[in-house]
């Protein structure tokens, strides 16, 4: 089939790419002439593991290209994708002012009948709004249809998650998207359920918010665990081990962030609240995520005291894992609240530092994870990532002026460091 991604942010590059491969033809347009120009020569804007091998296969196949022209890539597509930024305006809602521009450029390009696929997260009734728009703007006669078509990768995992997708959610205003949209995700062989399009937009909003409750849930136990001496990843494997729960989104630790959850859940209480509700439950969740960073920063100060001038060295700048995305990272947020303290950073990710060096301006930037304790008063692991377990610990113990670890990722068995003759301080255990 022939489709064309409008956006090539994480969502539209990894959508457009991973549909090439499949072997339908994709033109992934972006209004940003720099990105366009680097895709078109080779590059790629973000770090996403496998993504740049895909794009330089599926290029070089003639599936897949790259424009600037909206007009061209609807001229030339059956199927059209929305999948441009809706960042958050300063009262939690969400800013539409991308999918209505885009909205009203595809019109414009329209020629023959199209179906219009929304992918980015928009709140419930925006695809309404995008058919009134096109209608509006378009040439009476062109027939069209909307599809409400979220995304539920994850960064750092996009490929994969976009591969092998759990179930694809198809909103529908009519049935006759219906077997184009089949047609279209057929190679990925995964469930497809088709719904009404405001339940497939709320169907988005509805699971972050809850893999965002699950996180909270489990934080929130963290402290009760501390408080009674538990373990927080104990109880997390015995409650996971329930096929209800499920052990996945049950790691305790700094917090949640990144440009979903944090995002996404203002965006559901704001919602909410428009259609007459007030969802208390997730005020919650967010009371409870940014607590968890306060604690955290608390136990720091209650073991190093005053910070001033403390040489503190922190692993992980990136907001989780397999990603070089810097964005609402909890990690960031603690950096920046040590140095307001006073205290003097040594730093590193393994992906991350391009982008942190942009938002962290007054901190050292280590190359080798296994020099950044050198001279610090105490270790910080910030982001959970995997090669963190494999820091040479005895080496990070000598280079450290006092062996003091803060593991905001429950990375090490706490018994194991205690014995090597760290003073460790977890999440929850
Ligand atoms: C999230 C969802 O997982 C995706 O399904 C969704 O498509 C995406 O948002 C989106 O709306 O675009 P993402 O933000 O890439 O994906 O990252 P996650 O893997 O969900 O992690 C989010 C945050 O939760 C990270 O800061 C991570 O460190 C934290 N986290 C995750 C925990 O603290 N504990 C956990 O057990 C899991």
């Amino acid at each position: 089939m022939k489709l064309t991604i409008i956006g090539t942010g994480y969502v539209g590059l990894v959508t457009g790419t991973c549909f090439a491969e499949v072997g339908h033809q994709v033109i992934c347009v972006d209004n940003n002439t720099d990105k366009v120009k680097l895709l078109q020569g080779g590059g790629i804007p973000i770090y996403e593991p496998g993504l740049e091998d895909l794009v330089k296969k599926n290029v070089a196949a003639g599936q897949l290209r790259f424009s600037a022209s909206t007009a061209e890539g609807v001229e030339n597509s059956d199927v059209v994708f929305i999948a441009v930024p809706t960042p958050p305006l300063p009262d939690g809602s969400v800013d539409l002012s991308f999918i209505e521009s885009v909205a009203r450029e595809i019109a414009g390009a329209m020629t023959s009948y199209k179906i219009v696929v929304d992918k980015s997260t928009v709140p419930v009734k925006t695809g309404d709004k995008v058919a009134e728009t096109i209608k509006r703007y378009g040439k009476s006669k062109v027939e069209f249809d909307v599809v409400s078509n979220p995304e539920f990768l994850r960064e750092g995992f996009a490929v994969e998650d976009l591969m092998k997708p759990d179930r694809v959610v198809v909103g529908v205003r009519t049935q006759r998207p219906v077997p184009a949209m089949r047609a279209l995700y057929a190679p990925f062989h995964a469930p497809i359920i088709v719904t009404d399009i405001n339940s497939a937009e709320l169907i988005k909003h509805a699971a972050n918010s809850f893999l965002a409750l699950k996180i909270s849930y489990i934080n929130a136990v963290s402290v009760i665990c501390e408080a009674s001496g538990a373990n927080v990843q104990e109880v997390a494997n015995g409650m996971g081990m329930d096929a209800r729960i499920g052990r996945r989104f049950l790691d305790a630790g700094i917090g949640f962030g990144g440009s979903c959850f944090p995002k996404d859940l203002s965006a559901f209480i704001k919602i909410s609240e428009q259609l007459g509700y007030d969802f208390a439950l997730l005020k919650e969740v967010q009371r409870i995520n940014a607590g968890q960073m306060d604690r955290f920063v608390k136990k720091i100060t209650d073991t190093l005291w005053v910070l001033k001038d403390k040489n503190i060295g922190v692993l992980g700048l990136a907001f989780k894992q397999n990603t070089d995305d810097v964005r609402l990272s909890p990690a960031i947020d603690l950096c920046q609240r040590l140095l307001k303290e006073g205290a003097v950073l040594r730093v590193h990710d393994p992906k991350a530092m391009d982008k942190a060096r942009e938002v962290l301006k007054n901190a050292t930037y280590v190359e080798d994870m296994n020099e950044v304790a050198a001279g610090c008063d105490a270790l910080v692991i910030a982001t959970e990532w995997p090669i963190f377990k494999k820091l040479d610990l005895e080496r990070a113990r000598r280079l450290l002026t006092h062996p003091i670890l803060f593991d905001g990722r429950n990375l090490f068995d706490a018994r194991e460091m205690e014995e090597m003759g760290f003073i460790y301080k977890s999440v929850g255990r």
